[in-house]
């Protein structure tokens, strides 16, 4: 336990709702909500894709990305802020 806060790891994911994640600008990739926010600027792909995306679904489109490797995939985590609440 004490572990865990100190590396601020959450055992439990925190939930968020399809009106947090529009008010919050967040992004859904499956069930995985994700703030792309300090990366937009960065993405190879461009910022804007990333704004349009803004508060949205995001699934499909980038799994239909050929140049989102394994390693991108992974790499998800980085960004991930909590799940859909189903
Ligand atoms: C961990 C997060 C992400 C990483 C590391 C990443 C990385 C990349 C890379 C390396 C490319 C290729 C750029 C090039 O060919 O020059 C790319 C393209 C692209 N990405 Fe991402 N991406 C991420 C998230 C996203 C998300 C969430 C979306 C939203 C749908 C997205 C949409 C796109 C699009 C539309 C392209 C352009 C594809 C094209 O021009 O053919 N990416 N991304």
């Amino acid at each position: 336990m004490l572990i865990s806060l100190l590396f601020n790891m959450n055992l439990e994911p925190t939930f968020f709702s399809i009106d947090e994640i529009k008010t919050k600008e967040y992004i859904i990739i499956d069930n995985n909500v994700y703030d792309f926010k300090k990366f937009e600027e960065k993405h190879p792909g461009g910022a804007k894709v990333l704004v349009y995306f803004r508060g949205k679904n995001a699934t499909d489109k980038f799994y239909k990305i050929e140049a989102h490797t394994d390693e991108i995939k992974k790499n998800l985590n980085y960004f991930k802020v909590g799940e859909l609440i189903n």
